[in-house]
């Protein structure tokens, strides 16, 4: 590892005596991107900026208002302002990639109002290549122990009415489809009473990070913060006329966004910026912007593909609870799933209703103490099916669906996860289906960033990887808390099942690679293999083609992979052989081409090893295009096993349509691909 902190410059002397507005400039360590920072004549904090010629953020104010204090805004002077530069190179316990460069300058301006009651903060800039991220940090003072802000009004003014990729600032679920308008045309009230979502709250027009936007003049942009602990999410609040978003913090029923003593830091506001819009896929810098990991033995963790007592539920071929006579999680069934796994290189097995608690769960408005996360069912012997699972080299992936009763799971958190580490379980996967309880609070609050928080710490104390559902959106802390594997922050494919509109659109996992993905991993939950769902759900259905199914184990990054569909669905099915043999832990990612939600191509090669797998998909439209192979090293020869559409394939009138051929293929080559409409394409390139 590579470290250097040199202090360039400081700037305090003369920063007080400028005549103000003074402007601090500091730029990233290739110079494509700068950053300023100035008060206003008022004393007002701004910022902007620029990324070779091209506006990356205009003219943008800075301010906090509280409860119970005068807010922090104008008035204020500039104290001292640093500029520092580091450069390491970091390893990713698992990831996209093995090694991250970190390189980036930084200011660091600390600012004080000039009247009573001169309260102090600092406004911290990190500038990298591919973007920037900055914090505020209110440094322990004399007079302020805690703060209760009302509102944090950062400001991200675009430089035109450019085209945003976007979901509703909903401050519980991020289960919504995304839209694809101009700044000026957002509308996300209109997204307001979906059928399908258990939880939501759109109190304004504004979106959920990441958000992804172009600009006329091509420059590709996305906004979204890193690190978030003990804050609430920021959504942004969008000024249509202004080409404006400001903050919106999610809150809670009484107004207050959060409550917090100091020292305190916010989490970083980013801005990823790029010319090419994979290159956004490619960036590492929320990441970069949160702190190594904290873990001393990750001996534990491990990536994998896994497969689920799940689909059935979904599909309702049989039920989450015992009664009726169609539970899902019985011994037998598990065994049989086990095994199926096993044969199938599926390394986990994901159990759901294996515990007592599902009469009462979805619908019902008492939920608290239904839910037990230590007592099976009688039909479920969870000893011998952990023991089997042992046996079998099979990972056993419990499953805490809590139903939003999140005083009831904190109640057991311990003896939870002490029951997982007793039996030899490291995984667990949680859910929060449903308003929070109590009804005062959101999924995207300060309450439950810190209730998701403790379940991560106290996961990890008992060895436990976490896999969430509708839970906080990621900001990066998988650095930091590497057993945070993955989550469904996103409409996944469950949706696919039962969703009112018939399924997820075609274009949505575009969609997610340009947005969600951004953030951090996705539990998105690929492998559906009968794609029109008959003969459980003859009115829903996966709407693309067999190929892009399977292209979405490459393109949507995830550690955990599920290998989602019924085990009898892919008994001697052609795609079975990729799905064996595809990987979900990387040395390298590439984004060979891609427009969100038009089409998206990325190579990886595994981690560890010499092989690269390859996943391409497309809209509705289809998409020609030809992919140079010279991300193989030069010189070798590798066996390409292409899973593509075949010459009918439609998503709509012939999904299962695929070849599977096979060629040799050298670097510098290029691969000539024809995704159909809703169509893709999927590789695995091995060595000869
Ligand atoms: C919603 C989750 O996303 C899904 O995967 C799970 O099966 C159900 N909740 C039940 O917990
Ligand atoms: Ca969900």
């Amino acid at each position: 590892m590579r470290s250097s902190i040199i202090i360039v410059a400081t700037l305090a002397a003369f920063a007080c005596s400028r005549p103000q507005p003074s402007a601090f400039t500091v730029s990233s360590p290739d110079g494509g991107l700068t950053v300023q920072f100035w008060l206003s004549p008022s004393g007002q904090a701004h910022y902007s900026a620029t990324y070779g010629s091209k506006i990356a953020v205009d003219t943008s104010g800075m301010g906090f208002t509280f409860q119970n204090a005068p807010p922090l805004a104008e008035g204020l002077e500039v104290v001292e302002a640093k500029e520092t530069t580091f450069d390491e190179t970091w390893e990713m316990t698992w990831g996209e990639q093995r090694q991250v460069r970190n390189h980036y300058r930084e200011l660091n301006v600390a600012l004080r109002e000039k009247e009573a009651p001169g309260r102090r903060f600092n406004v911290v800039f990190r500038v990298f290549d591919d973007g920037l991220g900055f914090r505020y940090a209110f440094p322990a003072q004399e007079g302020v122990d805690s703060l209760v802000f009302l509102s944090e009004d950062t400001e991200f003014t675009l430089g035109g009415d450019h085209t945003a990729w976007w979901q509703p600032g909903d401050w519980d679920i991020y289960e919504h489809i995304y839209s694809r308008n101009r700044v000026s045309e957002i509308d996300a009230i209109a997204k307001r009473n979906h059928p399908n979502l258990a939880q939501t709250y759109i109190p304004e027009n504004a979106v959920n990070t990441p958000v992804t936007l172009r600009s006329d003049d091509g420059l590709y942009l996305c906004f979204h913060e890193a690190a978030l602990y003990n804050y609430p999410s920021m959504t942004l609040r969008v000024d249509g006329p202004a080409h404006r978003f400001t903050s919106a913090l999610a809150g809670r029923a009484d107004g207050v966004k959060a409550t917090v003593a100091l020292p305190f830091n916010t989490p970083w506001r980013t801005v990823q910026v790029a010319d090419r819009a994979g290159d956004l896929i490619e960036s590492r810098l929320i990441l970069n912007l949160n702190e190594p990991n904290q873990l001393k033995d990750v001996s534990w963790i491990r990536p994998m593909k896994y497969a689920g007592i799940w689909w059935e539920m979904h599909l309702d071929k049989s039920t989450w609870a015992m009664e009726g006579g169609r539970h899902g999680a019985t011994t037998e069934n598990a065994k049989a799933y086990i095994d199926f796994c096993a044969e199938n290189n599926i390394q986990g097995l994901l159990v759901e209703g294996w515990n007592t608690g599902w009469e009462r769960w979805i619908g019902f408005e008492d939920r608290e103490g239904v839910f037990d996360f230590v007592t099976p069912y009688p039909d479920y012997d969870l000893t011998e099916v952990a023991r089997y699972a042992q046996e079998k080299n099979v990972a056993l992936i419990m499953h805490h669906e809590t139903s939003s009763a999140v005083r009831t799971y904190d109640a057991q958190l311990d003896t939870a996860y002490a029951l997982c580490e007793q039996l030899g379980i490291h995984a667990v996967k949680t859910g929060y289906v449903g308003k929070i309880i109590p009804g005062t609070e959101y999924h995207q609050g300060q309450w439950m960033v810190n209730h998701f928080q403790r379940v991560v710490e106290t996961a990890a104390r008992h060895k436990v990887m976490v896999d969430a559902h509708e839970t906080i959106k990621d900001t990066g802390i998988r650095r930091t808390w590497p057993n945070f594997m993955s989550r469904e922050t996103v409409r996944g494919q469950e949706f696919n099942a039962w969703s009112m509109e018939g399924g997820n659109p075609t274009d949505h996992p575009i969609m997610l690679a340009f947005t969600q993905m951004l953030a951090g991993p996705i539990d998105y939950t690929p492998g559906i293999v009968n794609l029109t769902l008959k003969p459980y759900k003859p009115n829903n259905r996966v709407k693309h083609t067999l190929a892009y199914e399977l292209a979405l184990y490459v393109v949507i990054y995830s550690p955990v992979q599920m290998a989602a569909d019924l085990p009898e669905h892919y008994a001697g099915h052609p795609a079975m052989p990729f799905i064996r043999e595809v990987v979900t832990d990387w040395e390298q990612t590439r984004v060979i081409d891609g427009e969100p939600g038009d089409f998206v191509a990325i190579a990886r090669q595994e981690r560890g090893g010499e092989r690269w797998f390859l996943g391409a998909i497309a809209n509705e439209a289809g998409k020609e295009m030809s992919v140079k192979l010279d991300f193989l090293p030069a010189g070798k020869r590798y066996e390409l096993i292409l899973y593509a559409d075949g010459p009918e394939a439609h998503w709509d009138t012939n999904p299962t349509d695929m070849t599977v051929t096979r060629q040799e293929v050298a670097a510098g080559q290029t691969l000539n691909l024809r995704l159909a409409p809703g169509g893709g394409a999927a590789a695995v390139l091995k060595p000869l």
